[in-house]
């Protein structure tokens, strides 16, 4: 089974090298192995909560889609998009917010540190705090448990939120009776090199230290890299690449052989001129090409848009049916089926018109089955089972269940049934989204009919 494994970026800056070398770099990368099923998106409603600065929100996602297209992301492979036009997304957000604990944002580190600022200075504790940094930790679950995401790649700073999303999907699937949410783990790249910048200290915006991957072309890469700091050492005297953030630049951009022969030529007596000439020619061979692939997307934003309203569209796929399984399980259901089912309990269907179950053993002397709709459609097959009796375990779940038993999940040309992240059962496929639409609406009907056959409801999702 392939790992889910999903990353938000922020969109209030401009990337630069220490966002490349740690984040970009290693995501694509990772995002290209067989096993890994990745989700990418610009976290915009976050960015909402750190800038009332339109222009830059609006210039940094697109800076930022054009940097990931640019260094490589495949938006074919993986799932691109903007969290802003996901609108399961806050959606989500407000289900999470009811069953979170205010006591648990109380203690988010973020909004601490915003209370102990304001404690300082003497002022109440929450001015100048708004609602929606309380409220951070509660939209990136939902960005998280929308996608059913298994490993969130982050830094340090961010394990916190990680828990809460964890905390949050627990406490929903406890109280719903039913495992709705994957629980994410945080993935920490311990061997991602964190970039120094122009100062020695980690580079970051807040720093004002940082070197432009792409803003202002080779001339502006060049100059920023003349002003990293070194010490004093004339030329030809022994420098100590260790202690110096242009080496450590140097190595992240170089293959074994070539940062050793730097190391050699600093502790030889390279001047730090010619030293900076080397660091900017390596760093520019890596980023020439993907400079012009930006900036061919910064020219044509109406390529962006396509990628990311197609990405929109493969999100959704899998966020809208998740969110109607969800306003199911909370009752906010149809007012015609409620009052139908209040009115009068449903008559058991026909024999002879009913969809039912067919076990049977394949090949390779595995157990699995068939769910047939009451016009004899097949409409689902089991994943083998070498244990007739979880072969068995799945059929009695679906038939008290119905379509609750199971994660319907919406693929490009057909539905999956899964359970704790696992495919249990999938759908032929179909031809075309709307055929597989039908099919899903099929599907579902003969769950739940499967689930009321003998003149019960589908079991409520409290265990009552
Ligand atoms: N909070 C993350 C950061 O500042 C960005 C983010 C938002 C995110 N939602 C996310 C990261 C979901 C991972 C998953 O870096």
């Amino acid at each position: 089974m392939q790992t889910r494994v999903l990353t938000g970026i922020t969109t209030t800056g401009t990337p630069h090298l220490g966002n490349y070398v740690g984040a970009i770099r290693p995501a694509i990368e990772a995002s290209r192995r067989a096993d890994v099923d990745a989700f990418f998106f610009m976290a915009d409603y976050h960015a909402l909560i750190k800038s009332d600065d339109a222009a830059r929100i609006q210039r940094s996602r697109l800076e930022i889609a054009a940097s990931w297209l640019a260094a490589g992301l495949d938006p074919g492979r993986v799932t691109f998009y903007r969290q802003s036009d996901i609108p399961e997304i806050p959606e989500l957000t407000w289900f999470l917010t009811c069953v979170a604990a205010k006591g648990m944002l109380n203690r988010a580190h973020a909004y601490k540190a915003a209370v102990d600022r304001n404690a300082e200075a003497g002022e109440d504790a929450d001015a100048g705090i708004t609602a929606g940094l309380y409220m951070y930790p509660v939209l990136m679950a939902a960005d998280i448990l929308a996608f059913d995401a298994h490993q969130v790649p982050v830094g340090r700073d961010q394990i916190q939120h990680i828990e809460m999303a964890r905390d949050l999907g627990q406490r929903f699937n406890h109280i719903h009776g039913r495992e709705f949410f994957v629980l994410p783990e945080a993935l920490i790249e311990e061997q991602v090199a964190t970039l120094p910048g122009l100062d020695g200290r980690k580079m970051s915006k807040s720093y004002d230290n940082t070197i432009p991957l792409f803003a202002g072309g080779p001339r502006q890469l060049r100059e920023t890299i003349l002003r990293i700091v070194t010490d004093s050492r004339r030329p030809d005297e022994p420098k100590d690449p260790d202690s110096s953030a242009l080496f450590t630049i140097y190595r992240a951009f170089a293959g074994e052989a070539e940062t050793a022969a730097f190391r050699q030529a600093l502790l030889d007596g390279l001047g730090w001129g010619e030293a900076k000439q080397a660091l900017f020619e390596r760093v520019n061979a890596e980023v020439a090409p993907m400079r012009e692939r930006y900036e061919s997307f910064m020219a044509d934003p109406a390529a962006i848009e396509t990628i990311l309203q197609q990405g929109a569209r493969k999100a959704r796929a899998i966020a809208t049916p998740k969110l109607a399984a969800l306003r199911e399980a909370l009752g906010l259901r149809s007012a015609s089926t409620a009052g139908v089912a209040a009115a009068r309990p449903k008559a058991a269907p026909r024999q002879d018109k009913s969809p039912r179950l067919a076990s049977f053993r394949d090949a390779d002397g595995q157990f699995r089955f068939r769910l047939f709709s009451a016009e004899g459609e097949e409409l689902l097959l089991s994943m083998p089972f070498a244990d007739p009796k979880a072969a068995g375990a799945l059929q009695k779940q679906l038939k008290t269940d119905g379509a609750a038993a199971a994660v319907l999940r919406v693929l490009p040309r057909g539905i999956a049934l899964e359970r704790e992240g696992a495919v249990v059962a999938s759908t032929p496929d179909y031809p075309d989204a709307p055929a597989r639409d039908a099919a899903l609406a099929r599907l579902r009907e003969a769950l739940d009919q499967l689930a009321t056959q003998d003149g019960r409801g589908p079991a409520p999702a409290h265990g009552v």
